[in-house]
Order: structure tokens, then sequence, then C-alpha cells
């Protein structure tokens, strides 16, 4: 992608309140799976953390964490900080404006890494393996990623998302590639279709016009809208065999 390719994305969701599919409900839930004690000053890392959808519910349950939220793009980052200002968070949440492939964070650090519709960027896999040494023994992840439902599937989905991410699996093979790495797995759910189509794809068909205004109906705002619209359509029509799957796992 160019620069151009990258910057007119980021015009489409900054403002968003969130740049993936989730709810509050759902990083809740997948907190829940973990034995932390919530009340300690935990140090967790929100790895591509957009706008900082789950940053934010992450900072409410975990009432003295301190945050370290990364994403590799600043007009997130911004958003990002600007509403820590307004919630009074600011002294709990830093950004780190990085590639989650060449973290400056330190080794043994942290007691939770968190990381919401991301991973995907550079890999399930390689995201898992990486991350592993900024963990405390004994410290948790929480990823979401796209993961199939069922074992079999139509052709026309199982070809749009192996050209789209090959990593796509069941969540079975997925919890394997977790005990391989060294994880135990000690959670897994899908997220549900009200934060896919309330939480994420809604708002983003809301922004179609006003989107389209601001950019002077050019070109590359109109194919934007094209492919979003493409791959909402994708998820009425196939929701039933995909969504991302939450796993949470411990570094043992
Ligand atoms: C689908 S969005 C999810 C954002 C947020 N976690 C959420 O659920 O609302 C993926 C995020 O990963 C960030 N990202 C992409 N490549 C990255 C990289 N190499 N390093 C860090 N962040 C990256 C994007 O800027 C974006 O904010």
């Amino acid at each position: 992608m160019t620069e151009e390719d990258f910057q007119i994305l980021i015009d489409f969701h900054v403002k968003a309140n969130r740049q993936g599919p989730g709810s509050d409900a759902e990083t809740e839930k997948a907190l829940s799976f973990t034995a932390l004690d919530f009340t300690k000053p935990l140090k967790v890392a929100d790895i591509g953390c957009g706008s900082g959808a789950q940053t934010f519910a992450l900072a409410n349950s975990l009432e003295n964490a301190e945050i370290i939220a990364v994403d590799l793009f600043n007009e997130f980052l911004k958003e990002l900080n600007l509403k820590a200002i307004q919630n009074n968070y600011d002294n709990r949440i830093i950004t780190r404006q990085e590639s989650m492939d060449q973290l400056s964070l330190e080794e043994g650090e942290f007691d939770l890494i968190w990381s919401e519709g991301a991973i995907y960027n550079i890999g399930f896999k390689k995201g898992l393996a990486e991350w592993k040494k900024y963990l405390k023994e004994g410290g948790y992840i929480a990823v979401s990623e796209i993961t199939w439902l069922t074992n079999t599937r139509p052709s026309e989905i199982d070809e749009y998302w192996n050209n789209a991410y090959p990593e796509i699996d069941t969540s079975s093979n997925k919890m394997k590639v977790i005990e391989e790495l060294g994880y135990q797995p000690v959670g897994y759910f899908p997220l549900r279709e009200e934060s896919w189509m309330n939480n994420y794809y809604g708002p983003i068909e809301d922004r179609f016009a006003s989107f389209l205004e601001d950019k002077s109906h050019s070109e590359k705002a109109v194919n934007l809208v094209a492919q979003e619209k493409g791959e909402i359509e994708m998820y009425q029509k196939f929701k039933d065999y995909y969504s991302y799957g939450f796993y949470i796992a411990k570094k043992v």
C-alpha cells in the first residue's frame, strides 16, 4: 500500500469509536479468564490500540494498572491521548508510536499483553512468539484473531479469507499454535454478531456519505467505500462461518 492509501484509511477510521469489531463487554469477558488481581498496580501493553476503545475498557476494569498503548499511526494515538485527558486517565495510559514487530518494551515487564483485532498485521504465530518475552512468568496474553467457526465452509468465503489472510484457521488449530509456543490456553470465545454490526459495521455505514462529501468523491475515497461495502456484504452473507475469536493464554 502507498502512503496515500494508508492516509485515506486513517482518515476514514480515525474518528470512529473503534477500528475493529468488539465491545467493552467482550473485553471484560476476556479479562475474566485471567487470574490477575484487578486491584494491583499491573503493567499492561495494548498493542495495535487504534484510538483506544479497549484501552479505556481495560483502564476501567484494572483500576491501578499502567497501560502502554502502542500503534503505528500517530493519528490514532492523538485521539487516544485526547480521550485519556478528557477522562482523567492520562496518568495511567501512556502512548507509544512504534511497530508491533519492533517494540521497545522491556523483557519480563508485563502482567498482561492485550491486542484486539491487530495481531494479524504481523501474523498470529509471529506476534505470539515475539511478544512472549515481554511477559512476566505467569503473565497473560489476550488477542482477538479472525477464526473459522466451523470445520467446513463454502468455497467463496474460504477463498476470500485465504487470499486476505492465509493464517485464518479454526479455534482448535489456533489453540495448538498457542500451546506449541509455550503458553497455556485459559479461554476462547468468538465475538458476537452485535460486536460486528452494531459496534463496527453500523457506524462505518453511517460515515459513508459524509466521508465521500469531505473527500469530494475522489477516486480513492469511492474505492475505499466500495471495498468496505464489499466486506460488510461478505460478513452478512457468511457470518455463520467466521468471527474474531478471543484467545486468552498464560505464559508458563
Ligand atoms: C483493526 S485496527 C484495531 C484497533 C483497535 N485495537 C480496535 O479494536 O479498535 C488495527 C490497528 O493496528 C494498527 N497497526 C497496523 N499495523 C501496525 C504495526 N505494524 N504496529 C502497530 N500497530 C499497527 C493500526 O493502526 C490499527 O490501529
